[in-house]
């Protein structure tokens, strides 16, 4: 498969939420708001903030309120946005007044039933009142769809059954929809059958690629993915996502060396790769652990 490359890529930072979900170690509200804030200072214009889930389920996330009014009203130009599995979840987001919420959903029964504890049909009535909150305010909906290449219960999930989700949530009225590697076991070849189901039936200005980089594979799934034409991805400041304490386990494609990727092809972002680096930088105190990035640890060029 073959398009022109992008002139510019759309990234949304997932770190604050994807990044920090999986974390051990409780990191302080104050250092959540201050990491935003340090993104935002690096041109990061689409942050997913935190998720308003079951803060029993997430309790590294059981702040979101709190970091929501801390930031206050996005910056001009910048959309805050949420994770919500729920109507109590959307309840939640807009009191604090997101600018974005992300529904998710999976490809397959197993995977949903793990994580929201419902099946990919039941999520979709679970989304009904979600849109219908939605509807009337000016808040973006964007629709995930996980384990899009591999599922850790069902194996190798088809491109087609991602197509049918990813179509159940444009029907629905989703903005956009992200695609996502979940587990970081897809190779470009993955990516590439992926978009063939793909592209047909979503426009490249609503499609995501959600990588992650458990094995290696999400610069070169990306670069796979930007040859196809695809303009928008999610990752994560530092790489941060990753358990020390979990082998096997990794955070988002860094978005450190996703930026230094774009920058070697003279594709846009908007992004300032040592004010990002600085943003991560600040996180490695909280996190207590070294951060992933291969371009985060790397010196800075001369
Ligand atoms: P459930 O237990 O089926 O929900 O959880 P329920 O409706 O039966 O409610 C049970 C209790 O939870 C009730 O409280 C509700 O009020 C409460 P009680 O009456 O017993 O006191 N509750 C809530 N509280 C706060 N906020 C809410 C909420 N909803 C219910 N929103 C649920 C279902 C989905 C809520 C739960 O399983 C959950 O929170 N799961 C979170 C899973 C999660 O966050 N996973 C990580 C994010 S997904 C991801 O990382 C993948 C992604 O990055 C893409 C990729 O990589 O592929 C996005
Ligand atoms: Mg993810």
């Amino acid at each position: 498969m073959s398009a022109s490359l992008p002139d510019h890529v759309r990234i949304t930072e997932v770190g604050p939420r994807d990044g920090l979900q999986n974390e051990r170690r409780p990191v302080p509200t104050e250092a959540k708001v201050a990491f935003v804030r340090g993104l935002v200072a690096a041109g990061l214009e689409d942050i997913e903030v935190s998720s308003f889930v079951r803060p029993d389920v997430i309790p590294q996330l059981a702040d979101a309120t709190e970091v929501f009014r801390a930031l206050g009203p996005s910056p001009e130009g910048v959309a805050f946005s949420a994770l919500v599995p729920n109507q109590k979840g959307m309840e939640r987001a807009l009191e604090v007044g997101v600018d974005k919420v992300g529904f998710f959903t999976a490809a397959t029964d197993t995977f949903n039933g793990k994580n929201i504890n419902c099946t990919v049909d039941e999520s979709f009535d679970r989304f009904a009142p979600v849109v219908a909150m939605r509807d009337g305010t000016d808040v973006i909906l964007r629709g995930y769809v996980s384990v899009a290449v591999w599922c850790p219960y069902e194996g190798r999930v088809e491109p087609a059954a991602v197509a049918d989700v990813t179509k159940r949530l444009l029907d629905m009225g989703c903005d956009e929809v992200s695609v996502g590697d979940t587990i970081g076991a897809a190779t470009p070849a993955d990516i590439g059958r992926l978009l063939e189901a793909l592209l047909p039936i979503i426009d490249l200005d609503r499609l995501v690629l959600h990588l992650h980089d458990t094995r290696g594979m999400a610069v070169a799934s990306a670069l796979e993915g930007l040859k196809a034409g695809v303009r928008r991805f999610d990752a994560s400041a530092g790489g941060l996502g990753g358990c020390p304490f979990a082998p096997g386990s990794a955070g988002n494609l860094a978005t450190e060396d996703l930026v230094f990727l774009l920058d070697g092809l003279g594709i846009g972002h908007g992004a300032d790769l040592g004010k990002l680096k600085a943003a991560s930088a600040a996180m490695i105190e909280h996190v207590d652990h070294d951060l992933v990035s291969r371009v985060f640890n790397a010196p800075d060029l001369p």
